[in-house]
């Protein structure tokens, strides 16, 4: 046998030496260990950018604004860099990372696009920490923000493309809704790295700092939640939520109808149409409520091997958390002042809604998909959980309280709430950390060692 340095190499090559029917079986290995290292390697960089870049920065903030009674005080490039690196650095890279695993193997891919997601993952994780390093320290930011955009541009072409190049050629059977609703997420999320990368050209050519100017930055973060992560969720959770929840397969009129009205709400908000913007995204949040049968009883038992048993009430809290964002959201619109019910708004759909799904479901299917592992522990699944939705419940009550003055009282619980999302992050953080140290179970010898608490 050949000496190939890398494993996956001398698996590839050494094929010519054996009977074919053992062929198709070594493909399969390797395509999987390829698949499971760079979705690992993707969990593992989202998982950095929302500790430290991401919620660490976010806490640090809150404090320093609580502090000083107003969030005016403080440099918004800070803020921005907090948004970016949670949004593109943690759920975007876990959106791909998903993406170069599921996809292509269900797209019935004979080879994996090792080189292909390799380079996408480098590209990205460069072009968001550039995104941060430019943001927080204005070093060469004119140069530094652009070349950020270009890298992530790349980066997501370079995945997209993979997964058109490895789709069947003569697949005569028509495309599941679920992942008619992937791709139409896909597209949004292309749509947002282009305006992305055009508006940090122009700020880069005629800005005085790395910062956006207030108003654009409201819609591109708007833009980037609403068109990128919000429908991306929207489609894995009408492939997820009957297959591990038991609920009702979706109906899918309302359900796309709901993200025709997300491009209603984000054109309406690009043209100053706040009203019509607000109402927009809570008709579409309410119809995929009901497209996806979330509050209605399962029609079978929800799939708990290895998760907490609270997994379905967390599924269905997110969807709440959905809901109070789009309401706060049009209070927004009629009656803030300083930002507070804004605020609130955005946390209730980043953190209550977002995270909490992510949570939820990314413990559920992570470990399967990083080489079939088992969760370490549903108790720390619990209490991440739990943590979570807490410090949320706090931080939406009171942000708009303290930041609109309508009570002093207010700004001391903030970084309370602060704190105890922090908590729940690091033990998300740390109980997927574990999960992924841990050897699969199927290669442990003492089956005991599993923790499912
Ligand atoms: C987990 C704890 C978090 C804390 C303590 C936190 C804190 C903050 C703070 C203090 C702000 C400034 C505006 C305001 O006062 O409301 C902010 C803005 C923002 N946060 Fe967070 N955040 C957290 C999690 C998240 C998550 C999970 C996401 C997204 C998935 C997110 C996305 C954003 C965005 C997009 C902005 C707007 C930034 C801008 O002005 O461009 N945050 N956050």
């Amino acid at each position: 046998m050949a000496d190939y340095s890398n494993p996956f190499q001398a698996e590839c090559m050494d094929k010519e030496a054996q009977p074919p029917e053992q062929y198709a079986n070594i493909d399969r290995i390797a395509i999987e260990r390829h698949s499971q290292r760079l979705t690992i390697a993707f969990i593992v960089s989202g998982l950095f950018f929302m500790l430290l870049p991401g919620t660490f920065l976010g806490v640090w903030k809150l404090v320093d604004i609580s502090r000083e009674h107003t969030v005016n005080s403080l440099n918004p490039a800070w803020l921005q860099a907090h948004g970016q690196a949670q949004i593109f650095g943690w759920i975007g890279s876990f959106i791909i990372g998903i993406g170069f695993y599921s996809l292509t193997k269900m797209q019935g891919t004979k080879k994996f696009p090792v080189q292909a997601g390799w380079v996408a993952w480098t590209l990205w994780t460069l072009g968001v920490t550039s995104r941060w390093v430019g943001g927080t320290t204005g070093w060469h930011w004119r140069v530094l923000l652009p070349l950020s955009a270009v890298m992530e541009l790349i980066a997501f072409w370079l995945f997209g493309r993979s997964l058109r190049q490895r789709r069947p050629r003569h697949n005569s059977k028509p495309k599941e809704h679920w992942l008619k609703a992937v791709i139409a997420s896909t597209f949004g999320f292309l749509a947002v790295l282009v305006i992305n990368l055009m508006i940090l050209i122009h700020l880069a050519r005629t800005g005085d700092s790395p910062a956006l100017p207030h108003v654009l930055d409201q819609q591109m973060a708007l833009l980037s939640l609403w068109g990128i992560v919000v429908p991306t969720i929207f489609a894995f959770n009408s492939r997820w939520l009957s297959l591990f929840a038991g609920l009702r397969q979706p109906s899918w009129a309302s359900f796309f109808a709901a993200y025709a009205l997300i491009v209603v709400a984000l054109w309406a908000l690009f043209l100053q149409w706040q009203s019509i913007s607000a109402v927009a995204f809570l008709f579409s949040a309410l119809l995929v409520v009901e497209a996806l049968h979330v509050w209605e009883p399962a029609v079978q038992p929800a799939k708990l091997l290895h998760v907490h048993r609270c997994f379905p009430l967390f599924l269905r809290m997110a969807y709440i958390w959905l809901v109070i964002s789009c309401i706060l959201h049009m209070l927004a619109v009629l009656y803030d002042h300083s930002g507070g019910i804004w605020g609130a708004s955005r946390h209730a759909l980043s953190v209550g809604f977002i995270a909490g799904m992510v949570f939820a479901i990314g413990q559920r299917v992570l470990p399967a998909f990083c080489g079939m592992r088992v969760l370490w522990s549903a108790r720390l699944m619990f209490w991440s959980l739990l943590l979570l939705n807490l410090g949320c419940a706090l931080r939406v009550i009171f942000e708009a309280l303290a930041y609109e003055s309508y009570w002093e009282f207010a700004w001391r619980v903030l970084p309370f709430s602060a704190l105890m999302e922090l908590a729940a992050v690091a033990l998300f953080a740390l109980n997927l950390a574990v999960t992924l140290l841990l050897p699969p179970a199927h290669l442990r010898s003492q089956p005991s060692s599993v923790v499912v608490l």
